[in-house]
């Protein structure tokens, strides 16, 4: 059997939820068994191997249903491989480099043991809920920074290092 990975996001405007479809389908393509699920749907992680989690960042923090998923489950993910990623930055700055985690996460990843963090760039667009993504979207500052390329290569070394396309592998 492959191994099953679940890839949990928390989303307000959709976006983070289009990162983990896709970091989940670069696993599938790989031969892993993966799903995209939001992680306030998911009741418990015991029926996978390795977990990716992933949250927009909203005011300096990780999405609520990102953080309150790594708090629930957090017995469970530090006995399996894990990988945290965030989507923030309004302009180009995650594609020219690395972004630390904001503390929250750092903690969680600490906690958790988790194998690494990754910020991506973020996505802001017409229609996105809330004064502040309107005020935001009125001064010009939106747009989509989201680097698909980058988030499939990481998909990519996820798949590599769960040893997917291990030889011998059963
Ligand atoms: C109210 C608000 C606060 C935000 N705060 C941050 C922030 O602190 N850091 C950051 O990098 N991006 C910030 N962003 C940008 C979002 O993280 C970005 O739009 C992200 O792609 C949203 O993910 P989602 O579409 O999955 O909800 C903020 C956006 C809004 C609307």
């Amino acid at each position: 059997m492959p191994d099953s990975v679940l890839v949990a996001y928390g989303t307000t405007n959709g976006s983070t939820a289009q990162i983990a479809e896709a970091i989940a389908e670069v696993l599938s393509k790989e031969g892993l068994t993966a799903e995209a699920l939001p992680a306030q749907a998911v009741e418990s992680v015991a029926s996978y191997d390795a977990v990716v989690v992933g949250g927009g960042l909203y005011a300096g923090r990780w999405h609520k249903d990102a953080r309150r998923f790594v708090r629930r489950h957090r017995h469970e993910l530090a006995e399996r491989p894990l990988w945290l990623f965030s989507s923030g930055p309004l302009d180009p700055s995650a594609s020219e480099r690395d972004i630390p985690p904001v503390p929250g996460v750092k903690k969680a990843m600490d906690r958790l043991d988790a194998k690494e963090h990754v910020t991506f760039g973020g996505c802001l667009e017409e229609g996105a809920k809330g004064w502040v993504a309107r005020m935001i979207l009125r001064n010009g500052k939106g747009g989509d920074f989201r680097d698909f390329t980058a988030i499939e290569e990481w998909a990519a070394r996820i798949s590599a290092e769960l040893g997917a396309a291990a030889p011998g592998r059963s």
